[in-house]
């Protein structure tokens, strides 16, 4: 059995706002289920919510401050959690990472680094907590500077950091290394810096004995300019080291049998039941409630990785097409602007929420025939494995997670039943437009469409496989 620090800035349902709050969520669940020692740390934010039990455990001061950690459970899976308790950074309403701009809130670097700080304490068993991790676990650049600071302690634990996303890497002026009181011997061109900028992911992918990512086509593609942004080289260097592991999906949260969310639940064996969370859902978007007209999805942070562009440009057209589109996200602002401008205009054809909202998201994918991720790139992308599980059909850009887990429709794929969705190559809204067109194609082949269903939903997507992964690379360090 390990025992493993699992290091991270989100965990769905503590708080989410993104996929790395759904794996954080579900991933060490999982390992408990292999029968792991898994401890789950993450900062006491004002907006994280849990039902369970807090208890306080112990008091801590580092770099001058004081830091209390708190312990609870994630509900259900009775994983424990430890918050790490320190007001004047956490305690303070909204998202984790950004203001209501969504500007980065200004102390973003003390926040993390002593976020990281307080994660090395407890691996390293001085924090009083009588546990000492064999392994520690770390995600995105927010817990970076964990396998950092700790390749620099004996007899340490071993490091795996996991890149969710390489766009956003925590980078700051170099001049905050210092105010930090990072050790020198980390400060250098093969260390912390980058381009004379503090890099807090660099903590992770130069120093960390593993590093993974969430998917094998990702693991490939940061390794070229395009998607290296910069590290391409450090990540090519360390390939040896480097793997790319699928992301699964939490089958409990996930389930159209199960969903509280939707109205009507259904499964493989009663799909045409799916037909009234579509009548629900364009009821409750004030569409017009209509069984044949194929109905198109999109759940997500409103960000250029995620193709809002090349959508925002197919929607005129896309009017005159016999179809409805429903979005619900949020995120940059001129985005949020456009799409709510179009469905003002639109109203019968485009419904668009700008919000976060997790029962919507819930009911998007069970009433939608069709989903949507054109993304630029995409580290792996859960919704189109939602979309599979849901029978809603997932039209994708061929990049990362999404070549690994949308197999396209082509004349030897439904003839081995293989197909389970549209992919498409190019970032172009004329692709896009030519794919959506080709959804539109199939949807009017019912014998087809159904099969398409089929196959997504008996697709193995829970996280059993990658979990052993995760801990058969545990046990190789
Ligand atoms: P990313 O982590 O890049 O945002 P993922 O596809 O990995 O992309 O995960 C996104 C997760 O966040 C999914 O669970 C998705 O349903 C959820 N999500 C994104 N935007 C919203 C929103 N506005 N309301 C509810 N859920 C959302
Ligand atoms: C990131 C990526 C997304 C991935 C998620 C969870 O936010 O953008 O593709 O699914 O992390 O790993």
């Amino acid at each position: 059995m390990k025992k493993v620090l699992f290091v991270t800035s989100e965990a769905h349902p503590l708080i989410k706002t993104g996929g790395l709050g759904d794996v954080s969520g579900s991933l060490p669940k999982a390992l408990a289920e292999l029968s792991q020692d898994v401890r789950l740390i993450i900062p006491n934010y004002q907006s994280l919510k849990t039902n369970e039990d807090v208890r306080y455990l112990c008091s801590l001061r580092v770099d001058n401050r004081a830091v209390d950690i708190l312990e609870t459970h994630m509900p259900e899976a009775g994983v424990i959690v430890w918050l790490v308790d320190c007001p004047e950074y956490f305690d303070y309403p909204g998202n984790p990472y950004v203001d209501e701009q969504g500007n980065p809130w200004s102390n973003n670097a003390e926040r993390f680094a002593l976020f990281c700080r307080i994660a090395v304490e407890v691996a390293m068993n001085r924090a009083h907590l009588d546990w000492k991790a064999d392994i520690v676990h770390c995600n995105d650049w927010q817990s970076g500077l964990v396998p950092a600071l700790l390749s620099l302690e004996h007899d340490r634990p071993a490091t795996v950091f996991t890149i969710h996303n390489m766009a956003y890497q925590g980078l700051f002026p170099g001049i905050i290394a210092a105010s930090l009181n990072l050790p020198g011997q980390l400060l250098h061109s093969n260390g912390l810096e980058f381009h004379s900028m503090l890099s807090f992911i660099k903590g992770g992918l130069a120093y960390a004995d593993r590093i993974t990512t969430v998917s094998p086509t990702y693991a490939l593609e940061i390794q070229t300019p395009a998607l290296g942004y910069g590290l391409e080289g450090l990540l090519t260097y360390r390939k040896e080291v480097l793997s790319g592991i699928i992301n699964g999906i939490d089958l409990d949260q996930w389930n159209p049998e199960t969903d509280p969310y939707i109205s009507q639940q259904y499964g493989a064996k009663s799909l045409a039941k799916k037909q009234f969370n579509k009548s629900e859902l364009q009821r409750k978007l004030s569409l017009p409630v209509n069984g044949d007209i194929p109905v198109f999805g999109l759940i997500s942070r409103l960000v250029e990785q995620k193709g809002i562009d090349l959508l925002i440009e197919c929607l005129p057209d896309m009017i005159d097409m016999p179809l409805q589109f429903v979005l619900l996200g949020n995120g940059e602002h001129e985005f949020e602007h456009s799409l709510q401008n179009l469905a003002h205009i639109y109203p019968d054809k485009i419904a668009i929420t700008i919000s976060y909202d997790e029962s919507l998201a819930h009911l998007i994918e069970a009433g939608a025939d069709i989903f949507l991720m054109p993304s630029r790139f995409e580290p792996c992308g859960l919704n189109q494995m939602y979309s599979q599980r849901y029978g809603t059909i997932p039209v994708v850009r061929k990049t990362g997670g999404l070549a690994d887990t949308v197999i396209d429709t082509l004349p030897e794929t439904i003839a081995n039943k293989s197909a389970t969705g549209i992919v498409f190559n190019e970032a172009s809204p004329g692709t896009l437009l030519e794919a959506i067109k080709r959804a539109i194609i199939l949807y009017s082949s019912p014998d087809i469409w159904k099969q398409l269903q089929a196959n997504g939903m008996k697709k193995d997507f829970s996280w059993q496989q990658s979990a052993k992964q995760y801990l058969a690379l545990y046990r190789s360090i």
